[in-house]
Parts: structure tokens; C-alpha cells; sequence
């Protein structure tokens, strides 16, 4: 990698440093088997996208066929208007008549180490009979529940059985406080929650229904709360508004008849965890997103009906609902789903979890992957991960040395990977590679996936062939959200205002000469060095490939001169230099590596980083700290006191 220099661009983009030719080719082995062989997908789908989405929703069960395939109003779309089905009935009914009856849906383990499995027939009889007992408890409709359980099958359950009768649901990640469960529950008027005892994480019980009532305390709206007992913690009930999950199933009736749906009527909410602002409901729904899940689980995934699917994700996040619920019941699919931390007992739980289950196709996050390097690689070592064929990524971009190691560490070599963009908002995966026919660039996305038409804009939405800028989707897709609940204005502001009739993600991307294109992170991360807009991903990515930095955040601060300079955050490894002799060896790696004008101004070392509860580095508040303002909403933090220790290391 040469350090290469960049011409200033006149129109507002964003320059392009990092510069990475590694490529590899999809095996002839995997290549075969592939359930995308031919190329010509892209181009069909290229002529006529509608038609190819059509295609893809008919492979789903539909109680009536739509009359249009898409109706087109930015920026509302309606996909398969005039189509009738429910949801369930992709996901579950049709397995129970085609041979998958019997067939593993669900192998689960708790964080403790105890193990229940579920075969379709079983999720299918409890989804049907907690849908009685939501009925009983008067959910109609359009109404909303709210589930804020841990990773354990009654999630899923509770997710399809709301589908089954037409409720919304709008999960929770259980790691979430009170305060943030209060402001969801009362954003959409939620009628009813869905809840447990507690589930297990790092070994300790998470107390849900005691944090629910904390919440409740404030949330007029709520009518019923059904309590699952994970795990027999000692616990209060509320008399005629609390019940027990597994007293409703023994007195439900064994089938519900499903509620069948518009194609465009709303199937659930879900809050963006959001690095910036209030949280945002996010609406998606019936047809379009069931299909959009549907058609890039299958091809993306590859997923085939012996596979063992395991996605890392909480159903808390959108990932853990199109990839762990609706794409891969509604493909069949056998899965693993795990409640607790990669860490518990030890270091080694995640490659034990695929050694005994067989897990052959594997989806987690940038921000694991690098914990398991910085880890070590004697734990995947220890373990047979032999039955792994594809690995995925998704949530952030994954820099080029993780992907490596990925590579080698986890799939030997022998595994495509596919990293996937999308967003709570796109509902599925956008740009991908196809894992038989894409020759992959770590750090790259690749391209669209077939019917998606992504491009490279400047400010003014002139497209950029060659070089940085910002994400854009410049047509409908099946998934996308409908608007945000409650706030049409906001819709409108946030993805649609950017540019006329295109949809703006809000990241920053590029595009290399041979079209493959490299998401940058969010245009928040972009800041503006004399003129320079450089994305600060690219700078953390050459940060993290130094042997001593285990993760690195950069974030822009204010400069008289500069405009913008830069201030890294870094945790590295244990080390004998010096902080100062340390960061002298790291802005010379940085310069040498993507050039001098992104060199660190000042690097601050640390022991932690502040991040979401779903890993994302919350590089907003650094950024408080290096511009010296009152910190903002640190309310979704995962360790609130991460903070104060930076904080006073930077005031040193
Ligand atoms: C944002 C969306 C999609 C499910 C999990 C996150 C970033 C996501 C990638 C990727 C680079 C990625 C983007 C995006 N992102 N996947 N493969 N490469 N960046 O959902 O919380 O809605 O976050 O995550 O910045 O906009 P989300």
C-alpha cells in the first residue's frame, strides 16, 4: 500500500487515501454448489428491477397475488400493492406441509450452557398459540407490543406471533435502560410488553422485568405485561396487568388462524439505535420487506436446506430481524441462536457454539472480529471450525486487516467472505458481494446487489466515477422504510432532501476504478483538513493496522489554521515505549501509510472507548471532548464511565 496524493475536488466530496489491491476469487468448489452461478442476474435485474423482485416475492406464500408490482411516489413506495398475505405463513405454515416439519428451526444455548431445540413444528404451535393469548389479551390489529427480552427463543416466538394476528412489534434490546424502553414504549402508544425475568449475560442476571417496571411507572398507554421465566428470579407481579408466558401457551388453542395483511401494511418498528439525535422509529412492511429479507438470505447466505446458520446479532437490532427471524424462516433454515457474551466462561465460547453445532454459515460484526484478534488466535485454533463454508460481516466497515484475519483465522482460507451494507432503514442488505461470483477487496462491499442501483454523488448529485463522496440509492427497494413513526417532516429531512427523488444514507463512500465500492462510514465521520475532506474510517483503518492498537477512533477538532485537525483515540496493547515515543511511531505509520495530510495531531491513549450497546464507537462525544464542549446524550452508552476517564486523559 503507497501512499498516493489526492487533488483537491472543487464540488464537496471526500478524499480518497486508503488504497487496497488485494483481491480473491470466489473457489471453484463453492463456485458450483453456488445458488448464484450466472452473472446475468445483474444484468436482468439491471432491465427491468420490478419484474425481478416479482420473481422473488412469487417463491413466498401470498393469500392474494398483488396487482402492481411497485407504485412509485417519492418518496413513498408501494411494493406489490394490492397483494394479500401474512407473514407467518412464508415463514412457518408452509414448512409444516414440505418436508420441513420435523426439520431443526432453532438449536439455542443459553449463556449458562443449557440447550433447547425447536423444530418448525414446535415454533409454529407456540407462534399460534401466543397469538391466542395476545388476542385474549385484547392485541388487535395495527396495535403495538413492545418486547424487551433477552436472546432466547420466545424472542423470535413473540416476534412471529404479534406477525401471525397484524400487531406491530417494536423490540427492545434488552440491554437498554428503563428510560430508553419508557421513551419507545411511549413514542408509538404501545398497548402491551413482552417480557422476562431476566436473561443471562458475562455470568450475571439482567433484571428485564424489574427495569420494565421501572418503566412502566411511566407509561400510561400499556395495558398487559406477559412475563416469560427464563430463569425462576424472584420477581413481583402486578395483579391483573401481569401474566406468565408459559400459563398463557398451556391455555391457548394450538392454531391461529393468521391475520392476512395489505401488502403495505406496517409489520413492525424499530428504533435506530442512532449515534446522533432521539431515536428514530423506523417503520417497515408486509411484502417488500419479507421479500427483500427473503431473496438476499438466499443468495447472499447461500443457504442451502443442510446448512447451519448462525448470525450473532440481537433481535434487538434490525440485523437480528431479517437475519435471524423473518430471512432465514421464511428460506427454511436451521440456526443457532446463542443468548449471552463470546467471552463466557472464556474466550473461546463463539468457536465452541460452531464446533458443536456445525455452523456452516457465519454473520457478525467488524467490532467482534477485532475483539477475537486482539484476543488471540489459540482460541478459534482450539476449536474445529471445519464445517464453515461462508462468512459474513455487517455494521460498520471492516478494515482490511481484520478482514485478513478473518480470512485466515476463522475460515482457513477456504471461506468467501461476504461484507454487507445496509440499515435499520434499507431493511436488508443493499451491497454485497455474491459469494459465487464476486471477487472480493477487503474493506470493500463490493457492489449492489441485483435490483439495487447504489451510486457515488457530490452535493449537487453529479455522479463520481472514480473517487469519494456520498452513498446514494437512486431507486425503491422492497425493504425500505415507510417513514419514520410519528414524524412525516423528519422522513422527509433526513433521507430525501439531499438530492431530488434519491434516497441519502447518510455515509460516505467511494469508488475505485473498477466500480467496486468502499463505504467510508457516516458523513458525521467526514471532517475537513484544509480543504481536504477526508473520511476519519480511513484514518482509524491505518491506525488499527499497527501491531500495538487494538481499536482507534479519530475524530475532527477545531484548528485555526487547518480548520479541522485531527485528535485519535487509540487503546493499544501492553507496551514498554513511552506514551510520547508511541505516538511519534504512530503518526509516522500514518503518514507513511495514507499520507501526511492525515496525520493525528494529537493521539490520546486509553483504556476504553465509548461505545453503543451494539458496538458502534460513539466518536460524537470524543468529539465533544476534543472541541472542549459539554458532553451530549450519553443516555445509550454502554459504560457511561468510559467518559470521564477519557475526558480527564485529554484535559492532561
Ligand atoms: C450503518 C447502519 C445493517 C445492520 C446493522 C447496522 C454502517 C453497516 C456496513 C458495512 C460499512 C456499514 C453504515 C450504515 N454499516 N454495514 N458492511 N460496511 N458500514 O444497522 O444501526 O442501522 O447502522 O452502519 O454506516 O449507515 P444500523
Amino acid at each position: 500500500m503507497k501512499n498516493k496524493k489526492q487533488h483537491k475536488n472543487s464540488s464537496k466530496t471526500i478524499d480518497t487515501l486508503l488504497i487496497e489491491n488485494r483481491k480473491f476469487k470466489p473457489k471453484d468448489s463453492f463456485k458450483k454448489q453456488a445458488n448464484v452461478r450466472n452473472a446475468d442476474i445483474y444484468k436482468t435485474a439491471r432491465k427491468n428491477p420490478v419484474k425481478f423482485w416479482e420473481k422473488m416475492a412469487s417463491e413466498l406464500v401470498w393469500k392474494k397475488k398483488w396487482e402492481k408490482g411497485l407504485i412509485w411516489k417519492a418518496p413513498d413506495a408501494r411494493w406489490f400493492d394490492g397483494g394479500k398475505l401474512n407473514v407467518t405463513e412464508s415463514c412457518l405454515d408452509q414448512h409444516i406441509t414440505n418436508g420441513n416439519r420435523n426439520k431443526a428451526a432453532l438449536i439455542w444455548e443459553g449463556e449458562p450452557g443449557d440447550k433447547r431445540t425447536f423444530t418448525y413444528y414446535d415454533i409454529y404451535r407456540d407462534v399460534n398459540k401466543f397469538a391466542n393469548a395476545l388476542k385474549s389479551l385484547g392485541v388487535k390489529k395495527g396495535d403495538r407490543v413492545a418486547i424487551y427480552l433477552p436472546m432466547i427463543p420466545e424472542i423470535m416466538i413473540s416476534m412471529l406471533a404479534c406477525a401471525r394476528i397484524g400487531a406491530i412489534h417494536s423490540v427492545v434490546f434488552g440491554g437498554f435502560s428503563p428510560e430508553s424502553l419508557k421513551d419507545r414504549i411511549n413514542d408509538s402508544q404501545v398497548k402491551l410488553l413482552i417480557t422476562a425475568d431476566g436473561g443471562y449475560r458475562k455470568g450475571q442476571v439482567i433484571p428485564l422485568k424489574h427495569d420494565a417496571d421501572v418503566a412502566l411507572a411511566d407509561c400510561p398507554s400499556i395495558e398487559h405485561v406477559v412475563v416469560v421465566n427464563r430463569g425462576g428470579f424472584l420477581l413481583r407481579f402486578k395483579e391483573g396487568r401481569d401474566h406468565w408466558y408459559h400459563e398463557l401457551l398451556e391455555k391457548a388453542d394450538s392454531f391461529c388462524k393468521p391475520t392476512y395483511m395489505d401488502s403495505e401494511d406496517p409489520l413492525f418498528i424499530l428504533y435506530t439505535s442512532g449515534t446522533t439525535g432521539k431515536p428514530k422509529g423506523i417503520m417497515h412492511t408486509c411484502g417488500g420487506y419479507l421479500t427483500g429479507v427473503y431473496a438476499t438470505t438466499k443468495y447472499v447466505f447461500d443457504l442451502k436446506n443442510d446448512d447451519v446458520f448462525w448470525c450473532t446479532a440481537d433481535c434487538g437490532w434490525v440485523t437480528g430481524h431479517s437475519y435471524i427471524v423473518y430471512g432465514p424462516m421464511a428460506n427454511g433454515a436451521t440456526q443457532v441462536m446463542y443468548e449471552g457474551t463470546p467471552n463466557y466462561p472464556d474466550k473461546n465460547r463463539f468457536w465452541k457454539i460452531v464446533e458443536e453445532h456445525g455452523v456452516s454459515v457465519f454473520y457478525t460484526a467488524p467490532t467482534a472480529i477485532r475483539t477475537f484478534m486482539y484476543w488471540g488466535r489459540e482460541y478459534p485454533d482450539g476449536c474445529d471450525l471445519s464445517s464453515l463454508r461462508l462468512l459474513g460481516t455487517v455494521g460498520e466497515p471492516i478494515n482490511p486487516e481484520a478482514w485478513i484475519w478473518y480470512n485466515e483465522v476463522i475460515g482457513h482460507k477456504n471461506c468467501p467472505i461476504v461484507d454487507t451494507w445496509w440499515q435499520t432503514e434499507t431493511g436488508h442488505i443493499l451491497i454485497t458481494p455474491l459469494p459465487g461470483l464476486t471477487t472480493t477487496k477487503p474493506g470493500s462491499a463490493t457492489f449492489a446487489f441485483p435490483g439495487i442501483e447504489a451510486a457515488i454523488l457530490d452535493e449537487n448529485g453529479n455522479e463520481i466515477k472514480n473517487g469519494g463522496g456520498f452513498l446514494a440509492i437512486k431507486t425503491p427497494w422492497p425493504g425500505m422504510l415507510r417513514g419514520i413513526w410519528g414524524d412525516r417532516e423528519r422522513y422527509v429531512e433526513t433521507y430525501w432532501t439531499k438530492w431530488k427523488d434519491i434516497y441519502f444514507p447518510g455515509d460516505g463512500a467511494k469508488i475505485d476504478s473498477e466500480k467496486y465500492l468502499w463505504i467510508l462510514g457516516r458523513v458525521d465521520d467526514v471532517i475537513n483538513i484544509s480543504g481536504h475532506r477526508i473520511s476519519t474510517m480511513e484514518v482509524e483503518s491505518a491506525l488499527v493496522e499497527h501491531e500495538s492498537v487494538t481499536e482507534a477512533a479519530v475524530v475532527g477538532s477545531p484548528h485555526k489554521i487547518k480548520g479541522e485537525c485531527m485528535v485519535a483515540f487509540v487503546t493499544t496493547l501492553k507496551s514498554k515505549k513511552s506514551e510520547s515515543e508511541l505516538a511519534k511511531i504512530l503518526t509516522d505509520f500514518v503518514s507513511h501509510k495514507i499520507g501526511a495530510i492525515a496525520r493525528p495531531e494529537k493521539i490520546i491513549f486509553t483504556p476504553d472507548l465509548p461505545k453503543t450497546r451494539s458496538g458502534k464507537i460513539m466518536r460524537r462525544l470524543l468529539k465533544d471532548i476534543a472541541s472542549g464542549k459539554v458532553l451530549g446524550d450519553t443516555t445509550t452508552l454502554a459504560d457511561p464511565n468510559v467518559l470521564s476517564k477519557i475526558k480527564s486523559k485529554y484535559e492532561d
